[in-house]
């Protein structure tokens, strides 16, 4: 049972096949990254639909499949931003209405998660999910995914692209950050430190680090101190939400979570809890189509295909929306 996935809800137009047992085959992308600035919607959309062809075959030749063998057609149907998820939801209804198979309509949120779960080999973790667009950490309870704490303004990793926008470096910024603060000398400087409750806020940390550089601190220390401050709010959150639901595996997903400091710090919040930890493969943090890939597998034997008048894009879709019908 081979299941085509496409992703492209913001800067990545992705493809990804999976076998019937969540293997995958193949998984290709095009990558749009914005000459300056932060992701322009439309410029990620012409950027996915001039891609989007050469993308296809590239991931039919890889996985040495023909297209009359997939059996599913998924695609990110949200969150999203609309002109970017509406050029996978063309390709995917156009797909899936040639060749008369199954649409699946994926949340990408629940898609990172997941596929993180599968290559963690977790049955029932807390999950931190720390990306461009989302900080939740949430569990899978009866049939939902339940947010046990999210950011209350902007994502963790959309506060350090903004950081790193304003040093002068390009995007993406996380991992210049990462690398910068490896080769800071661990000055260090007292930032803002913002918990409400189980929520988190990063920009009075973005305004803060923002400043400390204007007034001529090394870039290499405000990167540490920035990713000191944020990732310890992170861990916080991440260990009371494990205090309390005694979960015995915690998993991190999302492009964040490629971040070597970060995984450190879960790894010590876990250990105390006597929980494991582990992160989702480097390759596979960021959006990929193989993640809409494994989620359409899972649908299709839920057997919860979309008819084409439900598969109109859901740029809001929230994780806790969304209805799980697969055991765990
Ligand atoms: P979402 O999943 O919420 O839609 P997204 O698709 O933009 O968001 P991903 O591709 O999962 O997110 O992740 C991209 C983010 O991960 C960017 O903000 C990027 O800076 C950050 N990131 C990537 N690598 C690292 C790293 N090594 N350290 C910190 N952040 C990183
Ligand atoms: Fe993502």
């Amino acid at each position: 049972m081979l299941v085509l996935g496409i992703e492209s809800t913001a800067h990545t137009l992705g493809i990804g096949i999976v076998n019937g047992e969540g293997q995958i085959l193949t998984e290709t992308r095009a990558v749009y990254t914005p000459s300056e600035g932060g992701i322009h919607p439309r410029e990620a959309a012409e950027h996915h639909q001039k891609h989007a062809l050469a993308v296809l075959q590239r991931a039919l030749e890889e996985a040495q499949v023909p297209l009359d063998k997939i059996k599913g057609i998924a695609f990110s149907q949200g969150p999203g931003l609309p002109p970017a998820l509406r050029i996978g939801a063309v390709i995917a209804r156009s797909l899936a209405g040639a060749l008369k198979i199954p649409l699946l309509g994926v949340n990408h949120c629940v898609a990172h998660i997941e596929q993180a779960r599968y290559f963690c080999q977790a049955k029932n973790p807390l999950v931190a999910y720390l990306s461009g667009g989302n900080t939740q950490i949430t569990t899978l309870e009866t049939g939902r995914y339940r947010i046990f704490g999210e950011t209350l303004d902007i994502a963790l990793g959309n506060m350090l692209d903004m950081f790193a926008r304003e040093a002068g470096l390009h995007h993406p910024g996380g991992p210049k950050i990462e690398k910068l603060a490896q080769q800071s000398t661990g000055d260090y400087q007292e930032l803002p430190y913002t918990v409400k409750g189980m929520d988190l806020a990063f920009s009075g940390l973005l305004t803060a680090a923002k400043r400390l550089l204007s007034k001529g601190t090394r870039l290499e220390t405000v990167c540490y101190s920035l990713q000191e401050t944020a990732f310890a709010m992170v861990a916080e959150v991440v260990e009371r939400a494990l205090a309390h639901t005694r979960r015995e595996e915690v998993i991190a997903t999302g492009g964040v979570a490629a971040n070597a400091r970060l995984g450190e710090m879960l790894q010590i919040v876990a250990s105390e809890h006597s929980a494991s930890f582990d992160s989702v493969p480097l390759q596979y943090a960021g959006d990929n189509g193989a993640m809409i890939a494994y989620n359409g597998l899972l649908l299709l034997k839920a057997r919860k295909s979309i008819p084409l008048s439900e598969s109109t894009i859901l740029p809001k879709w929230r994780l806790d929306q969304v209805d799980i019908p697969w055991e765990v």
